[in-house]
């Protein structure tokens, strides 16, 4: 039964996606924007700036600091790059000055020597958010084709200034003209951000089709307020959100700003936990090369980028909010297993939790379970066992759960009447 869910969700899967065979895990790497904004001062703040130094140092630390093994591929360029004037041939150009002296294909070439990925911006619209020279209809052909003589491997699409009309035109249009180009271009729409992000308005199965991920919502700040505004919004429209996810499309609540100034060690644990439960893409903004290591230890976390990068592509979902402040989540993974995230809103104490795994909808049987974050094994539990989770203020306990069929090998059974606390 459970293989045959399993064959009809991967079918599913394989039918919608938008066709050019990227992104069949959720995408992960780096991206400009949180953390470095449009900040062209290349004069005064030279190593912040956005330039060409600044992707190269990035494509070096992904490169040499293990994240590229970990997943962690793309290094990818936001709003604020390009001339402020197009060429004479009317194609976007990188700003030649300080910035981008060796332009856009060196730099590609650059990232590619690593083991790399390239993303870029762009916007459909007049403008692109930050002002710079936007892809109106007329020019969606010839920015496809820039990027990719480029070897550009990815492009975010932002929507400023352009309206309903021209997005539900331009979007579609990238797609065809990306895939005319015949370079696999990862595409990331922000239509639905700029539609309020939920029908009718918006339409996920034709995203699906389209885009490879999407910002459903607004962009994230550096603080824990703008992570828990964001976990709300999607729990929240989760029965929307969570069918639309699967192998090549992919909700995307915004980057990682763990390692930058406003989040707790507890609270960057939880904004990992709760972007792997939901499949979200992994775009850290952060500086890699200050980084500290408590930071490097959660993004770096191998079982919490499993999860993540499950091949099945579920995506996960709130099963319970309790009136405490606790909500968990669980996500179906493949062969069997599950990933749940003990997620406490509290800003008291740490917060003793008693509950069980039936109680969470989990069939008959015995677990064993992976605490993700303490990195060990935790006591092989029955369904009906009762057990208590202490959950730290904006934090969370995260696991990896799978069924065990040698109960008896596992070692001590617990039969008390009490709880096992964890
Ligand atoms: C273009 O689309 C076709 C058909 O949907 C697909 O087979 C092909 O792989 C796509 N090519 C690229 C480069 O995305
Ligand atoms: C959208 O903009 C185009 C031209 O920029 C205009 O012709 C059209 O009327 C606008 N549509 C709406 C719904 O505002
Ligand atoms: C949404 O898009 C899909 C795929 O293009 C289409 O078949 C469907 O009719 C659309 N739904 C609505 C409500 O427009
Ligand atoms: C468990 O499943 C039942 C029946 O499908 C459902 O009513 C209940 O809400 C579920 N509980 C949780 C915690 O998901």
């Amino acid at each position: 039964m459970r293989a045959t869910v399993v064959f009809l969700l991967t079918f599913l899967a394989v039918t919608l996606a938008l066709d050019n065979g990227l992104m069949r895990t959720p995408p992960m790497g780096w991206l400009a924007w949180e953390r470095f904004r449009c900040d062209i001062d290349c004069e005064d703040d030279p190593q912040n700036c956005i330039s060409e130094v600044l992707f190269r140092d990035m494509a070096d630390r992904l490169a040499e600091d293990g994240w590229r093994e970990l997943g962690y591929v793309y290094v990818n360029i936001d709003d604020c790059w390009s001339s402020k004037e197009r060429d004479a041939q009317g194609r976007l150009q990188a700003d030649p000055k300080s910035r981008f002296p060796g332009g856009i294909a060196k730099l590609a070439r650059y990232v590619h020597d690593r083991g790399l990925k390239l993303g870029i911006y762009g916007d459909l619209g007049t403008y692109t958010c930050g002002g710079y020279p936007g892809t109106t209809l007329d020019k969606i052909e010839i920015d496809a084709q820039t990027f990719a003589e480029w070897g550009v491997d990815m492009l975010k699409l932002d929507g400023c200034y352009s309206n309903s009309t021209e997005q539900e035109q331009g979007y579609p249009l990238m797609t065809k003209a990306l895939n005319a180009t015949g370079r696999p271009i990862g595409y990331s729409c922000s239509w639905p951000a700029y539609q309020g992000g939920l029908p009718p308005k918006v339409n996920y199965t034709l995203l699906g089709e389209i885009c490879n991920l999407w910002r459903n919502y607004g962009d994230i700040q550096d603080s824990w307020d703008s992570v828990l505004d964001i976990v709300d919004w999607f729990t929240e429209h989760q029965d929307i959100l969570q069918p639309a996810a699967g192998p090549g499309r992919w909700n995307d609540p915004d980057m990682l700003i763990i390692g930058d100034y406003g989040l707790s060690m507890d609270q960057s644990r939880s904004q990992m936990a709760l972007w792997a439960i939901m499949a979200a893409p992994l775009f850290m903004s952060n500086d890699l090369r200050t980084l500290n290591s408590g930071a490097r230890a959660v993004l770096q976390n191998k079982v919490a980028i499993a999860i993540n990068q499950d091949p099945l592509g579920i995506q996960g979902r709130r099963l319970i909010k309790e009136k405490s402040g606790v909500d968990v989540f669980w996500r179906p993974l493949s062969g069997g297993s599950s990933a749940l995230v003990f997620f406490s809103r509290r800003t008291d104490m740490p917060y003793r939790y008693q509950t069980s795994l039936k109680a969470l909808n989990y069939t008959a049987g015995t677990y064993k379970m992976y605490d993700v974050f303490l990195e060990k094994p935790m006591p092989v539990l029955k369904d009906a066992t009762e057990f208590v989770v202490s959950i730290n203020p904006t934090g969370v306990v995260m696991w990896y759960v799978y069924p065990s069929t040698k109960w008896q090998e596992e070692g001590e059974e617990h039969n008390a009447d009490s709880p096992v606390v964890l």
